[in-house]
């Protein structure tokens, strides 16, 4: 047997491999772009089979950088959550493309589901929100917009699965049409619990109109996902983990504890804290979802979940033209002696947490004659603070303080950034040394399975990194923070 294990990381803009020896320290890297598309105001796509054969070949390349299949143990999956996909099983080619999280085609859906009075009890069952973000109503679309699809899935002929679902039955050749605990408590399909009568909901297929023959198995996070097929990456593997991207940074960073908790800073943010074994009740509009489930050990956790960070970046960059690289935006932000009143709330895709306004769309407020470029760099970069100490501030309220802040993700990077969250938040912000905590959560996830460590050991690890110690004056977090207020009202109004 090998003494590698390969990750796979398919997130919202590239796919990754990474190979982690037995200590899981990274001997390997392979990654390809996947671009979306954005046929239709709100819409965003991917191509399924594209997904699938980028993360192929970023595979074999990482295998054979880290010196052949021979060295593999097995595998580990991680990705972008709540994606939807539905395939033909016979073929298993997908029947539309990949509807993107970020997708808003089902907003008039969700409304008029809330509007029918059914928010509360869909909380109860699934811990979530009725939002386009997560898949249920995702899949209702894609059966009632491809010809014969709702027929063909009654049938039992098509199968529905988020993007981990569809690599693992690749990686199979059919043999396996499962998911894991946490993309399914994502849907909108889950009955929320910790084992016991956790599964899919009766109900809510119903109320979606989803067909149970659609639905792949549930496994625990670190479990038996099936065996790949030995012509595609060398030798047969068997997948020992899978876990959304989120949850997996969860993991990477060690916050298997109640009350530890996580920000990761990629296209969105996501902040995650693990609330133990009592299922978290928010009055916030923040979600109930599973933190993880391994081998003798599991967690609840409390989400709130930003659509637009690494965005913002892209969007100064590629759209505005304002900056070269990320790296520029924080080298002109400290050029700076203040904001100079000018803020952007990037609603690009409607607002997520706290909020949930699928509708919404982004302002910038506070400009003078006296606003420059660097200023719009600035705003859009501080942004991203003022949304996490919102966060942070609705899952006090809900209960959950949360006394410093584990981040990771791209945006990190960016030290200015880091101390400007500290400031803001009012909390230290711990930046781990290595940064690739999503794909270190799937490696330590299938590193249970193999026994090669215990939940434990990993729960008492101490993660290396920079610590950001707040800075700035109590005052003049406030004063900012209320700028903030006034402009997020401007883009709800
Ligand atoms: O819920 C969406 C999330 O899983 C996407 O993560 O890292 O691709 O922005 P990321």
């Amino acid at each position: 047997m090998g003494d590698y294990i390969l990750v796979i990381d398919e997130g919202t803009t590239s796919t990754r491999a990474i190979v982690f020896d037995r200590d899981l320290n990274e001997v390997a890297l392979a990654q390809e772009e996947v671009p979306l598309t954005y046929p239709n105001d709100g819409w965003v796509e991917q191509d399924g089979e594209e997904i699938w054969e980028k993360t192929l070949g970023v595979c074999r390349s990482a295998i054979a950088e880290a010196g052949g299949a021979e060295r593999i143990a097995g595998i580990g999956i991680t990705n972008q959550r709540e994606t939807t996909l539905v395939w033909d099983r016979a073929t298993g080619t997908p029947v539309a493309p990949a509807i993107i999280w970020q997708d808003r085609r089902t907003a008039e859906t969700c409304d008029r589901l809330r509007k029918q009075g059914h928010e509360a009890a869909v909380h109860e069952e699934t811990g979530l929100l009725i939002d386009p973000y997560f898949s249920g109503t995702k899949i209702g679309w894609i059966l009632d917009n491809v010809d014969g699809a709702r027929a063909r899935a009654e049938a039992g002929e098509l199968a529905f699965g988020t993007i981990e679902s569809f690599l693992i039955w690749k990686l199979t050749g059919g043999a396996s049409h499962v998911t894991d605990v946490t993309n399914a408590s994502r849907t909108l399909l889950y009955r929320l619990g910790l084992g016991g009568d956790a599964g899919w909901s009766e109900s809510m297929c119903s109320l979606l109109g989803v067909p149970k023959p659609l639905l792949p198995e549930i496994r625990q996070n670190a479990d038996d996902f099936g065996t790949s097929a030995a012509a595609l990456l060398g030798k047969a593997l068997p997948i020992l983990s899978a876990a959304g991207d989120q949850q997996s940074a969860l993991v990477g960073q060690a916050c298997l504890d109640v009350g530890t908790a996580k920000i990761t800073y990629g296209t969105g943010a996501f902040l995650v804290a693990n609330c133990g074994l009592d299922r978290p009740q928010s009055v916030n509009r923040l979600l109930g979802t599973i933190g993880y489930e391994a081998p003798g050990r599991g967690a609840m956790a409390l989400e709130g979940s930003i659509f637009n960070a690494g965005t913002i970046v892209q969007w100064l960059r590629d759209d505005l033209r304002l900056i070269e690289d990320a790296a520029e935006s924080a080298e002109i932000a400290a050029s700076l002696p203040g904001n100079g009143g000018v803020y952007i709330v990037p609603a690009f895709t409607g607002l997520g947490a706290p909020h949930w306004e699928a509708d919404a769309r982004g302002t910038i407020t506070g400009i003078t004659r006296a606003t420059t470029a660097e200023h719009l760099v600035r705003a859009g970069l501080e942004s991203v603070a003022y949304q996490t100490r919102d966060l942070l501030d609705a899952f006090e309220a809900d209960g959950v303080a949360i006394k410093e802040l584990r981040v990771d993700g791209g945006m990190v990077a960016n030290d200015w950034l880091m101390q400007f969250i500290a400031d803001i938040c009012e909390r230290p912000i711990l930046r781990p040394d290595y940064r690739e905590m999503t794909a270190l959560g799937a490696a330590a996830l299938a590193g249970m399975q193999l026994g090669w460590l215990s939940a434990d050991d990993w729960a008492s690890r101490t993660v290396p990194g920079t610590r950001f110690e707040p800075q700035m004056e109590k005052t003049a977090s406030a004063r900012l923070r209320r700028g903030w207020a006034t402009a997020l009202k401007k883009t709800l109004a």
